[in-house]
């Protein structure tokens, strides 16, 4: 590929999905901050790249990396077989997983089974969502984002929402949402990557960069950072 000089070599252009916290979210004077923005910073600063963000939908992320618009994306996206048809993943950074989330005052949803024929909340493009395609006579509605499914649950428009634990957990807290909850079983076990095109040269270069940062302290100070422990 040709390469020109404003797209120089050291620039890695990366997509995220940016309301996603504490992963990925606007900053108050604009811009993006979060867990995976800190990290990816920090990947491309151990191995002498610039980052360059670009927002995007979730479901328009695989495709850009298609497009070759961006060189990579970072948006606590999951390490799926699927996606690995089209694009390669680095080596995981961060395990997750989905967790349903209900109205406070809800005692029947316990686990997958319960939801048959609910009506549920999802982001587009999601594992969420390919999870709550599975769920007979669930009837489905996809949001641009996690924030508007789980506004949507508290406006009593869905009755859950299936979403990253993490994600769902901190909204709660960060907004005192005292009218949801999330219940107590995760329905997978996930494990999130920063995505590349198929045979980037990136590739080599931010395994490496993550690989040092894992050993240096630098993830663990991210770490704490967003989720103080
Ligand atoms: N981990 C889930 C997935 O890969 C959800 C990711 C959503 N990310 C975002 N920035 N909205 O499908």
């Amino acid at each position: 590929h040709s390469t020109s000089i404003a797209q120089s070599q050291n620039v890695l252009r990366v997509g995220t999905e940016p309301a996603f916290p504490p992963f990925e979210f606007q900053a108050p004077g604009g811009g993006l901050q979060g867990f995976d923005i800190d990290l990816m910073q920090a990947i491309a600063q151990a191995e002498g790249l610039r980052v360059e963000f670009q927002s995007l939908p979730f479901d328009g992320l695989i495709p850009a990396l298609q497009a070759r618009t961006v060189d990579a994306a970072i948006s606590s996206m999951t390490i799926t077989a699927e996606r690995q048809q089209t694009v390669d993943f680095s080596r995981p950074y961060f395990k997750a997983g989905l967790a349903i989330a209900v109205r406070a005052n809800n005692t029947n949803t316990t686990d997958l089974a319960s939801l048959q024929n609910q009506t549920i909340g999802v982001q587009i493009g999601t594992t969420g969502a390919e999870t709550a395609r599975k769920i007979p006579g669930a009837t489905i509605r996809t949001f641009d984002s996690a924030p508007l499914a789980l506004q949507a649950l508290l406006n009593g428009n869905v009755s859950a929402v299936i979403n990253d634990a993490p994600v769902t957990l901190y909204a709660i807290k960060a907004n005192n949402l005292t009218g949801i909850k999330v219940t107590s079983q995760l329905l997978t076990e996930e494990f999130y990557g920063v995505a590349m095109p198929k045979n980037s040269p990136n590739l080599d270069r931010i395994n490496a960069g993550l690989t040092r940062i894992l050993s240096n302290g630098t993830y663990d100070q991210i770490y704490r950072k967003w989720f103080n422990a």
